[in-house]
């Protein structure tokens, strides 16, 4: 049967509809330019999808195409496909080297309509879960090395039900070996050595929904999808319950390529906390705290409630003595007021004094002295 890698047919697909991301993607195998580090994941990102959710996380995943076809259900998250031209494509912020990855997902029904997740690294490594939406009897995998097309690795392991159930796809990913499994079960087994380029470097995530089907694609592309897409028939609805991935790589923060060969052995793991592994892993100051006190042994519990009450206690004489020392300098005060007006009033009684005795006579005025 005639088959097209879905990085072919997906670059038809962007061609044909004008969406194309030509600055997108750096490879570090060109060697002409300098590509930024994959984030790693470093840890396990177990993520169901459900209706508390109003939109991807962008912690986590960046929506490049259809962020108005997601919506969430208790069924997890739903990408709809409505019209002609409608796509959903959400990648994972973080790469893994080498790990695993686990989707629960229900595909999308219609011919020519194509329901993934893949893998795919900034060199071209990829590895691809698909379902075709007219084919209820088996399900496709494949994978690809630095973007070599005309290798061709496709298989298509029997599963039933996969537009109307939940099913398992899990890809486990080693530096020996890529399995595939469906439901818990090994469908395929790839040797690292197998002849063809086995992918070997960081990888990041696409969750994706779109029409190989589409019209306007070309007719290989068609015919891979299996059938023109009819818009009519629609919406296409796909669901993904829930995300596990494990990153081949613990506490490692980022991935560099340290030359052009994309080799395994070229990749450069940096060590430290994830962006992702800090997000999941960041708490309340009140729960930090918590855990701090928690995880204190009784001793430095006592010394701690010791100091607390030998500071509360240094609050109560610290306050204690500025009462007093605010009263003092209170009564000091009124005393002085006290002092003041006697004198003011002894004054007064003099003044009255003499003017009852008349002593305030001409003789002032005279003088010219008077004041009044
Ligand atoms: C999301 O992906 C697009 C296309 O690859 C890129 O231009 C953009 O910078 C990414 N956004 C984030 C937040 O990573
Ligand atoms: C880098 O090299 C590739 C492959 O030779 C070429 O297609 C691309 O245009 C070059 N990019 C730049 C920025 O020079
Ligand atoms: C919804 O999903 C989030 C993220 O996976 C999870 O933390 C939360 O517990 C889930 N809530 C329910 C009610 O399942
Ligand atoms: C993942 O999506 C990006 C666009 O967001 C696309 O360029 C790339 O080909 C997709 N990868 C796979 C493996 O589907
Ligand atoms: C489903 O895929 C299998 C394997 O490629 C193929 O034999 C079968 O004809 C396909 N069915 C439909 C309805 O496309
Ligand atoms: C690509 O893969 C084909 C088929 O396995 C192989 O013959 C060819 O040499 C490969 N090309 C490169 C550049 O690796
Ligand atoms: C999915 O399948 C894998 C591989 O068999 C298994 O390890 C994992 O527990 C399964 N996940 C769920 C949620 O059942
Ligand atoms: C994680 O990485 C950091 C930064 O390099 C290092 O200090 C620490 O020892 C590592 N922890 C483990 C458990 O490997």
């Amino acid at each position: 049967m005639f088959r097209f890698s879905f990085a072919a047919a997906a670059a038809a697909l962007l061609a044909a509809q004008a969406f194309a991301q030509t600055t997108s993607e750096c490879n570090p195998t060109w060697g002409n330019v300098t590509c930024p580090d994959n984030a790693a994941l470093g840890t396990t990102f177990d993520y169901p999808f459900n209706d508390t959710m109003a939109e991807m996380d962008p912690r986590f995943f960046n929506v490049t195409a259809g962020a108005s076809l997601i919506k969430f259900s208790q069924d997890g998250a739903e990408f709809t496909m409505v019209k002609h031209g409608d796509s959903v494509r959400v990648q994972s912020d973080f790469y893994i080297f080498y790990g695993r990855v686990e989707a629960i997902m229900q595909a999308a029904p219609g011919t020519g309509v194509i329901s993934s997740v893949n893998l795919l690294s900034d060199d071209l490594d990829e590895i691809d879960w698909e379902v075709m939406g007219q084919n209820t009897t088996n399900v496709f995998n494949n994978w690809y090395g630095k973007g070599n097309r005309t290798q061709n690795h496709g298989e298509e392991p029997v599963l039933a039900d996969s537009q109307t159930g939940f099913h398992n796809y899990t890809i486990i990913w080693t530096e020996q070996e890529l399995e595939f499994w469906l439901d818990g079960q090994q469908v395929r087994t790839v040797p690292a050595g197998e002849p063809g380029n086995y992918p070997q470097t960081p990888c990041y995530i696409n969750l994706s929904l779109w029409a190989g089907g589409d019209p306007d694609n070309e007719p290989g592309v068609i015919a891979w999808a299996g059938g023109e897409t009819d818009y009519d028939a629609g919406p296409y609805t796909m669901k993904i319950k829930s995300l596990k991935v494990v990153d081949g790589h613990t506490n490692s923060s980022s991935y560099h390529y340290s030359d052009t060969s994309g080799s395994h052995a070229s990749i450069q793991v940096n060590e430290g906390e994830s962006e992702v592994y800090k997000a999941l892993n960041k708490k309340s100051t009140k729960q930090k705290a918590e855990e701090k006190w928690t995880g204190l042994s009784q001793t430095a519990k006592i010394a701690i409630a010791a100091s607390v009450c030998g500071v509360l206690l240094l609050v109560c004489v610290i306050y204690t003595f500025v009462c007093i020392t605010q009263r003092k300098k209170g009564r000091l005060e009124r005393e002085a007021h006290d002092k003041e007006w006697a004198a003011h009033e002894s004054e007064l009684a003099a003044y009255r004094l003499k003017m009852a005795r008349g002593d305030f006579a001409v003789s002032h005025l005279g003088h010219g002295e008077a004041k009044f």
